[in-house]
């Protein structure tokens, strides 16, 4: 298969590593994206990583997905359970798109329970560390390659 990915990522995901490891783990997001993307290119996809604190930048970036890109991964941060800006950017995306999260926010405070983008995307995948990235990965595949 082939196509580009994009791997979106939010507000302060440029900080793990080192912010809260005991809740996000000690992998950085440059590590997340070499993985993910070592494991896309081994089945013929492409991926175009970019992460911002600034919710026009992300917003931006997905309406370029929408000329170039068969996929979204989205690790929207905080703004997942804020931004209707950013959800109403995604719905204007008409290929697969997966959220996906380190922790489970709905095992955490009452803020993060709500997810405005989960509405528009294909599913969720949330609560695995590292491993939610792989997961996230493999489900995308799988969207991808029935449709
Ligand atoms: C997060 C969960 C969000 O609630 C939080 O604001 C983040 C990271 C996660 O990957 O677990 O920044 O999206």
């Amino acid at each position: 298969m082939s196509g580009q990915i994009l791997l979106l990522s939010g507000p302060n995901l440029d900080l793990l590593g080192t912010r809260t490891p005991e809740i996000y783990g000690s992998t950085t997001l440059a590590e997340h994206v070499n993985a993910f993307r070592t494991r896309a290119e081994a089945v013929g996809y492409s991926v175009h990583a970019v992460q911002s604190n600034f919710e026009g930048d992300l917003i931006e970036a997905v309406h370029a997905a929408r000329e170039t890109s068969v996929a979204i991964v989205i690790n929207a941060g905080a703004l997942t359970h804020t931004s209707w800006a950013l959800t109403d950017a995604l719905a204007t995306f008409e290929g697969v798109k997966i959220e996906v999260h380190l922790s489970n926010p709905a095992a955490r405070e009452p803020f993060r329970h709500t997810s405005t983008i989960a509405g528009v995307v294909n599913g969720t995948i949330a609560g695995f560390g590292a491993l939610s990235y792989v997961l996230a990965f493999d489900a995308l595949v799988h969207l991808l390659e029935s449709n």
